[in-house]
C-alpha cells in the first residue's frame, strides 16, 4: 500500500487484519484519505481506519458492560490520558493509602490501567471474556455515543466524556501523528490536517458529531453520562474533580477534603508527574506501536495559536459554531 511506504504505521491505522465480513462491508462504505494519505472509511456516520473498524464491529456485537463499570469516553487528543488517570485514582483512592509508593499510576501508563474497548480489548479479533473482569472495571473508548448507546442498553454503568477545543485537539493530533509515524511534520501535513478537520474527515470524527452525541446524552440522562471539558479541569481542577467524584458515586468526605486528598490525586495525575515517571518515559504502548511518552506533551489550552493563523482559527471556530447551533453547547 503506497501510503505505508517509508512510513511507520501502527497496526490500528492499517488495513491488514480484516475478516471477510469486514472487507465486504468496507467495499460498500464511503472512503477518504487522512493527512498521510491513509484510507479512512465511514461507518454509521463516523470515520475509522479499517483495522479499527474491524474492532468496532466486534465491540458492537460483543461488548456488554456491567452496571458497576465505568467508561471513560473522549474524542482523541481531548485529554483521555488525564481523565483515565483521574478516574482510576479517584475510584482506587482507599486502596493505596497505606502504600502510596505501590500506586499503579506510578508504575503503569494510564492506558494500560484503563484499556480502550475498541483499540485494546476487542482489537485483532480478540473477544475478551468480560465475566472474568472484576466488578467496577474501567474501560476507555473513542466510539461515538450512538454506537456506545447500543452496547449499554439497559445497563446503568457510568460514562464520563471529555472534550476539548477543536483547534487544540487538531494541533495535538498533528503533533501526535508526527511522533507515531516517526516523522518531522511540516506545513504541508498541518494544512492537510486543517483540511481534514474542516471537512470532518478524521479518525472517530466528525469532531462535532462525536462531541454532540455525548453532550445530548448527558442532558437526557445526566445520571449516566457526565460531560467534562479539558479547559475547565485545567482552570478549576478541584471543583471538577469533586464533580467527577460525586457523579461516580464516590464523593469526598469532609475528612478527605480537609486532609488534602484532592490535592494528592491532582498531583499524582498532573502532566508533570505522569510525564516524568519511568513507565511513561520509557514504556511502550504496543497497540500504538509507540512509546508511552507520546501521550504527554505540553498540555496547554490555546497551543493552537503557535501553529495556526488567526484566520485558520476563525474558520474552525465558525464551522464548529454552525455545527453546534441550537444544541446549547459552545466552545
Ligand atoms: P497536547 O498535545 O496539547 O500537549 P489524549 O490523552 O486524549 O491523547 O490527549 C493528549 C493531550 O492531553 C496532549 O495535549 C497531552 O499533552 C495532554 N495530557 C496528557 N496527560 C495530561 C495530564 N495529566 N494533564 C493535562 N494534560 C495532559
Amino acid at each position: 500500500m503506497d501510503a505505508y511506504q517509508n512510513l511507520h504505521v501502527p497496526s490500528y491505522i492499517r488495513d491488514d487484519n480484516l475478516s471477510e465480513e469486514c472487507k465486504n462491508l468496507i467495499s460498500s462504505l464511503p472512503k477518504d484519505k487522512d493527512l498521510m494519505g491513509i484510507t479512512l472509511c465511514n461507518y454509521k456516520g463516523f470515520w475509522y481506519y479499517p483495522n479499527t473498524l474491524q474492532a468496532i464491529l466486534d465491540v458492537e456485537k460483543n461488548f456488554r458492560p456491567r452496571d458497576t463499570d465505568i467508561i471513560v469516553a473522549s474524542f482523541p487528543k481531548s485529554g483521555t490520558t488525564w481523565l483515565k488517570a483521574l478516574v482510576f485514582a479517584l475510584v482506587q483512592r482507599g486502596k493505596y493509602r497505606a502504600n502510596p509508593k505501590g500506586h499503579p499510576l506510578l508504575h503503569e501508563n494510564p492506558h494500560d490501567l484503563v484499556p480502550f474497548v475498541d483499540i485494546d480489548l476487542y482489537y485483532n479479533g480478540q473477544i475478551p471474556d468480560l465475566t472474568k473482569f472484576p466488578n467496577h472495571s474501567l474501560f476507555g473508548t473513542h466510539m461515538p455515543m450512538s454506537l456506545l448507546l447500543e452496547t449499554v442498553k439497559g445497563v446503568s454503568c457510568k460514562i464520563v466524556y471529555i472534550c476539548r477545543n477543536m483547534k487544540d485537539v487538531m494541533v495535538s493530533n498533528w503533533r501526535f501523528r508526527g511522533m507515531l509515524h516517526h516523522k518531522d511534520m511540516h506545513g504541508d501535513t498541518l494544512d492537510a490536517m486543517f483540511d481534514s478537520y474542516r471537512r470532518g474527515v478524521h479518525f472517530y470524527g466528525p469532531f462535532w458529531d462525536n462531541v454532540l452525541g455525548y453532550w445530548k446524552q448527558s442532558l437526557e440522562n445526566p445520571k449516566q453520562v457526565l460531560f467534562m471539558r479539558y479547559e475547565e479541569i485545567k482552570e478549576n481542577p478541584k471543583a471538577q474533580l469533586k464533580r467527577l467524584a460525586e457523579f461516580l458515586g464516590c464523593p469526598f468526605s469532609e475528612e478527605e477534603e480537609e486532609s488534602g486528598t484532592m490535592d494528592e490525586i491532582l498531583e499524582l495525575c498532573s502532566l508533570r508527574n505522569l510525564r516524568d515517571l519511568e513507565a511513561n518515559r520509557h514504556g511502550k504502548k504496543t497497540r500504538f506501536d509507540a512509546d508511552c511518552s507520546v501521550f504527554f506533551r505540553k498540555g496547554e489550552a490555546g497551543d493552537w495559536k503557535n501553529h495556526l493563523t488567526h484566520d485558520m482559527g476563525r474558520e474552525l471556530d465558525e464551522i464548529v459554531k454552525e455545527k453546534l447551533q441550537g444544541s446549547g453547547l459552545k466552545f
